[in-house]
């Protein structure tokens, strides 16, 4: 099988990875791709931008995909899934009409509604609304206030403050940008990300796992893309992925069959775990990043024929064949970003050290590489999240030291990491409501 994977990130190297040691799989494309992943596909950079359907419809063609995998949620929500099923290609990945569960909140929380799935409370904001609007709409939440851009934003968007003039100034800043704002009650509980492979009815999950969203430790400083992951849960209950199956993840995918529009690919369910058990923050229409790195690094079964699976419609007929398989233990992975990052990111910074071209050991998820004067390469920083240091080990403990030992062994001037990945998980102070 000959697959084209989308994207440029430390999830689509993860994918890569996953891929390559399925046997099924005979060669690997990936559109950008970045330098860190030519030992395993071939990058095509020059092919266009990922979400213009017309030109990864091309690069297919071009590679002669059997299968392509969407990564990233712009082009599913630009509709590149839709072009290249029309052009007759097997796609990893949502059309446009079930990729709106991240594209619009709004639509996420109306297929909420239908399908009885608990999550916040919450009210939408339309640029123009009068300041009584606004300020009346700010009364009805609080202490805590979470503020939403109502548009992709990478998990950016999203303001959580016991600061009423914060989330005020937010709401002014989201809808300066032509945006309308959600929101939203807050969720008390730890939270769970879990992927499940989705073809119409049939859902099957994959590890829960958890990401560290803000950029300093103990949950400090600004939101980020994920600064860090681990997988599975210790302090789940042990239905926990269960719970989430049945009154999450399964009345949404029969929800989104009742309204004609039948969901294929993954379905990504970010909750908080609350008193009353799973709530959702939001879906994602896509793999996560970084969870897929740290899941992925567990995952037994042959990765290109179960994500060929769903895109042939025939999920259910596989899974009763081959049921998923993990391996024993934990995996953990560890963002190494640029300066600046999340408000900015610093291009150009040398990285050296051990393990950068072992991909169990470390995933490329922003670099270049450059060619020194003697002929020589070495790998730069060219994006905010750089590299994932991954960690596999018998205990979560075991799996921390593992990737903060290879940390160590990286030379990356000024990068920005967590040093607590997992670690409330491993002291065990993370507590069930
Ligand atoms: P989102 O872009 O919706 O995933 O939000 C980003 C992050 O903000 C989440 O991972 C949570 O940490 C936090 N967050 C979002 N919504 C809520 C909520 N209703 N209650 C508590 N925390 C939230
Ligand atoms: N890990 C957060 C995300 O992929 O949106």
């Amino acid at each position: 099988m000959r697959i084209l994977v989308i994207g440029s990130g430390g999830r689509e190297h993860a994918l890569l990875t996953g891929l390559a040691k399925d046997p099924s799989v005979t060669d690997l494309h990936v559109v950008p791709g970045n330098d860190g992943m030519t030992k395993v596909a071939t990058c095509h950079p020059e092919a266009g931008a990922v979400d213009d359907p017309a030109a990864m419809v091309a690069v297919a063609e071009q590679v002669g995909a059997d299968l392509v995998v969407i990564g990233p949620e712009i082009p599913l929500v630009a509709g590149v899934g839709d072009a290249l099923r029309e052009a007759g290609f097997r796609v990893f990945g949502p059309d446009k009409a079930g990729a709106m569960i991240e594209g619009s909140k709004q639509f996420a929380k109306e297929v909420m509604d239908a399908a009885q799935v608990p999550t916040a409370r919450s009210l939408q904001l339309v640029p123009g609304a009068t300041e009584e609007t606004i300020e009346e709409a700010l009364d009805s939440f609080g202490p805590m206030w979470v503020v939403k851009d109502d548009g992709l934003a990478a998990g950016k968007g999203v303001v959580v403050t016991d600061d009423r003039f914060a989330a005020r100034t937010h709401v002014e800043a989201v809808h300066a940008s032509g945006n309308p704002v959600l929101l939203e009650a807050f969720l008390d509980g730890p939270e769970v990300s879990l992927f499940c492979l989705v073809d119409g009815e049939t859902v099957v999950p994959l590890l829960p796992a958890q990401d560290h969203k803000r950029v300093f430790d103990g949950d400090e400083g600004p939101n980020t893309g994920g600064m860090g992951a681990y997988t599975p849960l210790p302090w789940l209950p042990a239905d926990g992925v269960q719970r989430i199956v049945d009154e999450v993840c399964v009345p949404v995918a029969k929800e989104m069959v009742r309204r004609g529009t039948p969901y294929s690919g993954l379905l990504y369910a970010g909750l908080a775990w609350t008193a009353e058990g799973p709530s959702v923050i939001e879906f994602n229409a896509r793999f996560g990043d970084p969870e897929t790195q740290a899941v992925l690094a567990l995952l037994r079964s042959p990765l290109g024929e179960v994500l060929d699976a769903v895109a042939s419609g025939t999920l259910a007929e596989y899974v009763a064949e081959h049921p998923l398989e993990w391996a024993q233990g934990y995996a953990l992975t560890v963002v190494l970003a640029s300066a600046g990052y999340p408000a900015s990111s610093t291009k150009g910074s040398p990285i050296t050290g051990e393990g950068l071209d072992d991909a169990d050991a470390v995933l490329h998820a922003g670099t270049a590489s450059r060619t020194l004067y003697d002929g020589t390469t070495e790998y730069v920083s060219d994006g905010g999240r750089v590299l994932n240091v991954m960690g596999v080990g018998a205990s979560l403990e075991e799996a921390r030291a593992v990737a903060y030992e290879r940390v160590a062994k990286i030379t990356f001037p000024d990068a920005v990491y967590r040093t607590d990945i997992a670690l409330p998980a491993v002291e065990g102070r993370i507590a069930l409501p």
